[in-house]
């Protein structure tokens, strides 16, 4: 179609001329957009969910069979949100997913933009994580971070497969496009450091340290937050992580936010209600909690939850809003 001119434009005589006008250069009528691009509050595009860690090692037992790290990468387990036209994201910036390493295997070295943690739920002496060349102990607990474009690689050294949750910001960098991924220059060297495993890290916030911390913080178990401290400050330039000591049978305040929270649970069985939503859940589970989502946790007993949070981005862009609302009905 021949790009019409700007006097050909101007003469355009009726609406549907105009816009049949406008079409083939790339502009449309603000005032006649098929879907609005403002809206009252944040929508519902996500959905509040809940995966179980029982089947998701299942699982992973499986992939240990039927693929290995040379293949995989990484042996993982993505867990997407059932938002539909969604095959990815656990919320809208952040993605979950459980891994698994086995006995003697190593998951090479790579390096990418976005911001990754892990929160370690079973692995025994031996099992370790490669930060810049720096090999970081692995324990039940632990969470470890690898920021933007830190190399990282994992082993297993010990005689029992190891199971972790990922965290990573994968959605929001490919929204603002900044990926860039590598795998490592040269795998040799890597296998070559005999060093034992440390904690003695930036990059590791052990559970025996961040148990230490709660047993000192404020109490706060009917708060919003719980009684919590936080690893980091933030952790990463997108990630907030906090983590959280609930109290047996005290329901913490119901409240919402802007920023997307993803919770796991690192010990202790209980249940968190999002949106009128309830999950039941226990040890390595995994709950989201979309943007404004009122929300709430209470334990059966005493239980430990770390939230992964985007706040930082939603903080920094001044797009940060949170608000306690009215305890549901019960
Ligand atoms: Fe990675």
């Amino acid at each position: 179609m021949q790009v019409p001119s700007r006097e050909e434009l101007a003469r355009s005589g009726t609406l549907e001329e105009l816009y049949g006008k406008l079409d083939p250069i790339g502009i449309a009528p603000g005032w006649a957009k098929a879907t609005p691009s403002l809206w009252a509050e944040p929508r519902k595009n996500f959905a509040p969910a809940h995966w179980k860690y029982e089947q998701a090692r299942g699982a992973l037992d499986a992939a240990g069979r039927l693929i290995n790290t040379a293949l995989a990468e990484r042996r993982n387990l993505i867990l997407f949100n059932p938002a539909a036209s969604n095959s990815y994201g656990t919320v809208r910036t952040l993605v979950a997913a459980y891994q698994m390493i086995m006995p003697g295997e190593w998951a090479r070295s790579h390096r990418h933009t976005p911001n990754a943690l892990r929160l370690i739920l079973d692995s025994d002496p031996g099992t370790y994580t490669e930060v810049d060349g720096v090999k970081i102990a692995m324990e039940p607990g632990d969470v470890l971070l690898t920021p933007n474009w830190s190399s990282h690689g994992h082993g297993n050294d010990s005689r029992a497969s190891a199971y972790w949750l990922d965290f990573l910001d994968v959605p929001l960098v490919q929204l603002l496009e900044p990926m860039f991924f590598e795998p490592a220059e040269d795998e040799k060297g890597e296998a070559a450091n005999n060093a034992p495993p440390t904690k003695d890290s930036p990059f590791v916030f052990p559970l025996t340290d961040t148990l230490k911390r709660l047993e000192a913080a404020v109490p706060d178990p009917t708060g919003p937050f719980a009684t919590n401290v936080q690893l980091g400050n933030p952790a990463m330039d997108t990630i907030a992580l906090f983590m959280m000591q609930l109290a047996p049978h005290l329901r913490t305040a119901l409240y919402r936010s802007t920023a997307n929270n993803i919770y796991a649970v690192v010990n202790g069985t209980g249940a968190t209600t999002v949106d009128g939503e309830r999950f039941e859940w226990s040890r390595g589970d995994v709950i989201a909690a979309p943007a404004w989502r009122p929300h709430c946790h209470e334990a059966a007993e005493d239980a430990l939850l770390l939230r992964v949070s985007d706040e930082p981005v939603m903080q920094r862009l001044g797009l940060l809003r949170l608000e306690e609302a009215a305890q549901p009905a019960h």
